[in-house]
């Protein structure tokens, strides 16, 4: 909690950006046709799965916080969730999940050939999207955007059952894997709204720092979510040979048999192993670990937006770093 600055609850946060997202939900269903009947019906299950829309949400409460809303910030909020679904339905292909927004994959249910190729149609959509706009400023932050999450895939490709895993290479690719995209969508609001390079530089900052947090969240959650509220399965990340925050520090501060045997589980991506792998998780405090520092990610968040203009968008922002660590879902 940041005591010195107004903070929102979640549903005053909806509330606030109700009417925007309205306007953005009914783009994103209208922009999502196609006369290929199987994109429809791929696109159509993943996006009916909901999500929390929290990217699209905060461009257009960046926006707000700088006194702008309008149609331009409507499309640019359902590029960025369009982005991030097309990296939905590849992720889970690569890391192989079946269960997501609490409903079968589409990999699942139609193979990985349909759902990677509906994720180039979604993310080529956002494309189009995007050069409507017309705007180089723009297409050049999404382009590298983009180049950067590809690449963050890629290199936690490269780590896949690798226990030599460190915490330095775990944040280098949540930075590009998940991060930049909350920090285009916050500096794309700022950069809608007219603001100098500066201030586009404190929204950035501000969603980079998110992401952050969100993303060492979601691997918390992996271990230790209700699977109900989570809507994916538990130890996915266990499954795939992935080690994020919570078992790199159990790795790291393990006695060594333990650590043999974690050695082990991470090499073979052992998801059988899973409640030893959380009785070690649990034995050093991997989850407290990496709560902490997931809230230390919040807070860099909140003060990156120190020295604005207080207004509830602001206030909703500060809300939204700290639902990002506090969520279950
Ligand atoms: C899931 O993102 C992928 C991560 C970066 C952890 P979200 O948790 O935002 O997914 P939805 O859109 O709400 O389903
Ligand atoms: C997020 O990582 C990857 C993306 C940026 C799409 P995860 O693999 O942890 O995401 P979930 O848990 O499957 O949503
Ligand atoms: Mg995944
Ligand atoms: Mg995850």
């Amino acid at each position: 909690m940041n005591n010195l600055h107004p903070t929102l609850a979640l549903p005053a946060i909806q509330s606030l950006a109700a009417d925007d997202m309205a306007a953005v939900d009914a783009l994103i269903r209208r922009r999502l046709a196609s006369d290929v009947v199987l994109v429809n019906q791929v696109a159509e299950h993943i996006v009916a799965g909901g999500g929390k829309r929290l990217r699209p949400m905060l461009l257009l409460l960046a926006a707000r916080a700088l006194g702008h809303s309008g149609p331009d910030a409507h499309q640019l909020a359902a590029v960025v969730e369009f982005i991030h679904t097309s990296t939905l339905l590849h992720d889970d292909v690569v890391d192989e999940s079946d269960l997501r927004r609490g409903r079968k994959t589409a990999n699942a249910l139609w193979g990985n050939a349909a759902s990677v190729l509906v994720g180039d149609f979604l993310y080529s959509r956002s494309f189009q999207m995007m050069v409507e706009l017309d705007r180089m400023e723009v297409m050049q932050l999404l382009a590298d955007t983009t180049n950067a999450i590809a690449e963050g895939e890629v290199l936690q490709l490269l780590h896949v059952r690798n226990p030599d895993t460190a915490e330095a290479a775990y944040l280098r690719v949540i930075e590009r894997k998940t991060a930049v995209l909350f920090a285009a969508a916050t500096q794309l609001g700022a950069l809608l709204a007219g603001a100098n390079k500066s201030t586009q530089l404190q929204f950035y900052e501000y969603g980079l720092r998110l992401g952050y947090a969100f993303q060492i969240a979601d691997d918390v959650l992996d271990y230790s979510a209700d699977e109900t509220d989570l809507g994916k399965h538990l130890g996915d990340d266990l499954a795939e040979g992935k080690a994020t925050l919570p078992l790199i520090h159990a790795m790291a501060h393990a006695d060594d048999a333990t650590r043999a045997r974690l050695r082990s589980i991470i090499e073979h991506g052992d998801g059988d192993a899973l409640p030893e792998a959380l009785a070690a998780i649990h034995a050093t405090g991997g989850l407290e670990y990496s709560r902490a520092r997931s809230a230390e990610y919040a807070r860099a968040a909140e003060q990156a937006l120190d020295g604005l203009v207080e207004n509830d968008a602001v206030a909703a922002l500060r809300g939204l770093a700290q639902y990002a660590i506090n969520r279950n879902h």
